[in-house]
């Protein structure tokens, strides 16, 4: 992992997708009309990244993920005006994960991201490259960001008219920007690194022909051993990696990743043509809890309470001017959350750290399940659930932790971390 300079320009344009055949609808993109490129670094690399706001209105650049300085975060502070630019540079110290960037203006995140701003990260590392797993861009390795959308009568997208305080969902499932995708593959294992993109809708992902898959990673690398697995879930910005082997699963019927619900997610048509022989390897990271960090007290306690726009953390809205907490950097602590039920049960909230990616130490004091053994940095938590996290920042700046509903962060359920 030496390391090399890497430089990307990344501009947030307007423009018009064509996701309707025939009928263009207004959309933002990244260097293109809708959604984003692939941003591809290595471990050791030292980036730097101009990013320009082509919109007409403030934006911000935010690496959901990354363990970046606080001043290249892009959290509400970094706004950038129409027509402004900068150039943020870091080094790349963490290791192969698939990550996520997406624009983080106060009190706009929801629209600016339903509209189309999104785009995914990866990070490679020797390691990783050394694992065998499926890694053919496009061909056995396949991104895929899933969001709803409602499109109006005219086949428009119009934030304003859908938009729900507790979560925007829609009625029209988009991956990677398309209406009723396909995946066209061969007989082969494939990996499929899974984005929740959307601003409020939970996943859960499972084969319709009840067929078990692994997953391999989650938000912030590999798990130490694949965890077989026949459904999923992921809330909104958390990503998963998993490898479905389609050498084994009886490809004359009808294939696809499907809901919960049953409904059709994504079909799959398999060719009779046999492809790589890529493994997924037994033993894939050395990730690990120890004994210290597992005794280590509760230093810092987060309370998830409220709906629609009666959402706090603490007892407290968003205040830009507020530090909540402070932490030192390098130093490991936890952080206790509580998701605290309302009188109607509450919901879950998908909350969120930036700057590190975290460990789940246990979910209402038990360990957490297998294929959450891993880097984290979004967790799902149930109504009355409590869930610990050790928690270390190797950067010092202000972080953002907020609920990953989208419409809930834009209402305040957000606070500040200074690294110091
Ligand atoms: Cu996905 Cu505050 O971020
Ligand atoms: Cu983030
Ligand atoms: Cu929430």
């Amino acid at each position: 992992d030496k390391g090399e300079g890497v430089e990307y320009t990344v501009r947030a344009q307007k423009g018009k997708t064509e996701i309707f055949d025939g009928t263009e609808t207004n959309t933002y993109g990244y260097n293109g009309a809708f959604l984003g490129p692939v941003l591809r670094f290595s471990k050791g690399d030292t980036v730097k990244i101009r990013t320009i706001n082509e919109l007409d209105e403030e934006t911000t650049f935010h690496w959901h993920g990354l363990e970046v300085p606080g001043d290249a975060d892009g959290g509400p502070h970094d706004s950038l005006k129409p027509g402004e630019e900068k150039l943020i540079e870091f080094k790349v110290k963490q290791e192969a994960s698939t990550l996520w960037f997406h624009p983080h203006p106060k009190g706009k995140t929801a629209e600016q991201v339903y509209n189309g701003l999104a785009g995914l990260i990866y990070i490679d590392d020797d390691h990783s490259k050394s694992l065998g797993l499926p890694n053919e861009y496009g061909k056995n390795d396949i991104p895929l960001i899933f969001q709803d959308r409602t499109f109006d009568e005219k086949r428009q997208l119009n934030y304003s008219a859908v938009k729900n305080d507790d979560g925007t969902v829609g009625d029209t499932l988009l991956i990677n920007g398309t209406l009723n995708p396909k995946l066209t593959l061969k007989k082969e294992k494939v990996r499929l690194r899974l984005l929740n993109g959307s601003n409020a809708r939970n996943y859960t992902f499972k084969l319709n022909t009840g067929d078990s898959f692994v997953q391999v990673a989650t938000d912030g690398g590999f798990l130490n051993e694949p965890v077989t697995l026949k459904e999923m879930t992921l809330t909104p910005s958390e990503r998963a990696e998993i490898v479905v082997d389609f050498s084994k699963i009886d490809s004359e019927k009808d294939l696809g990743l499907i809901n919960e619900d049953g409904s059709i997610l994504l079909p799959f048509e398999v060719s009779d043509q046999s492809g790589e022989s890529s493994e997924v390897p037994g033993k894939m990271n050395d990730f690990s809890m120890t004994e210290e960090e597992r005794n280590l007290p509760v230093t810092k306690e987060v309370e998830l309470f409220g709906m629609m726009d009666q959402v706090t953390i603490n007892g407290k809205k968003f205040d830009p001017e507020r530090i909540d907490f402070t932490q030192e950097q390098g130093v490991t602590e936890v952080w206790e959350i509580y998701n605290k039920p309302d009188m109607m049960g509450g919901m879950i909230h998908p909350f969120h750290i930036h700057g590190t990616q975290f460990k789940i130490l246990s979910r209402n004091g038990e360990e957490p399940p297998e294929n959450e053994r891993g880097w984290k940095d979004s967790i799902s938590i149930q109504p009355d659930e409590t869930v610990k996290i050790a928690i270390q920042f190797k950067n010092k700046g202000v972080y953002m932790f907020h609920c990953h509903i989208l419409e809930h962060e834009d209402n305040g359920m957000m606070g500040q971390v200074k690294v110091e």
